[in-house]
């Protein structure tokens, strides 16, 4: 059978989501870079990738609207924790898409978009996994596929990840978060809101947003809005 994704594969590049943008990759696209020289992390943070990781970046051009783009998001880490779980590591999600494996973050999520006429034209679902990289340099505590007791090949990982993504992303929102909520180790746990106030993590929302109690009632805040207590 032949398969739905066109594969770009780069022994460097500056940033998979950015090759994606650049060269208007088509729907189903999956581009893997061997380094990035660039990469990007969420809030504008610069994400380590060298050699060893998975760099890849899946590419969907189904002009959603904004209330059904949570799916993107919710589809990345949920793809990476069933692979992870194949392999017999045992992963978490730390809210909205970090996944990390007890305490330690193995792997990062960045989504961007381009819009036309209010919905979805492009999205690019950027996933950046320690695969056998070297973890001693990055900036938070990590943890990698070979730091796990696991030997894996880049390709065959990117390319389970890619399959199940394509798979989530088709998925309604429901059966998402509902997914997204049986791996959250975020539920629980204090956040702390724009105004300084304590609130707790008490559910997912299906647009992705959390939702957190204070004060006696719940708000739902997007993940540029609060800040998560360790
Ligand atoms: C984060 O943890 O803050 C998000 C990290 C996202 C990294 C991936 S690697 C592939 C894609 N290309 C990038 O430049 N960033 C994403």
């Amino acid at each position: 059978m032949m398969s739905r994704i066109d594969w770009v594969r780069l022994d460097v590049t500056d940033s998979t989501n950015n090759y994606a943008k650049q060269h208007a990759c088509a729907h189903n696209t999956a581009v893997l870079a061997a380094v990035q020289t660039q990469g990007k992390g969420r809030d504008g943070r610069a994400f380590l990738s060298q050699k060893g990781g998975m760099y890849l970046s899946l590419v969907r051009r189904d002009f959603r609207p904004l209330a059904q783009c949570a799916a993107y998001m919710l589809a990345a880490p949920l793809a990476v924790c069933d692979v992870l779980a194949e392999y017999g590591i045992e992963a978490d999600i730390k809210w909205p898409n970090d996944v990390w494996v007890q305490g330690k973050k193995i792997a990062g999520v960045l989504v961007e978009t381009e819009w036309r006429d209010g919905l979805v034209s492009c999205a690019v679902v950027g996933i950046g996994l320690n695969v056998s990289n070297d973890i001693a340099d990055v900036p938070c505590r990590a943890t990698s596929m070979l730091a796990e007791g696991v030997k894996a090949d880049v390709f065959v990982v990117a390319n389970s990840v890619a399959e199940r993504f394509f798979d989530y992303v088709e998925q309604p929102l429901s059966a998402l978060t509902a997914g997204v909520k049986k791996w959250l180790i975020t539920l629980g746990k204090r956040v702390v809101l724009p105004d300084g106030r304590t609130a707790v993590a008490v559910d997912l929302a299906e647009d992705g947003r959390l939702i957190v109690e204070v004060t006696g009632e719940r708000v739902a805040v997007a993940a540029g809005d609060v800040n998560l207590q360790e």
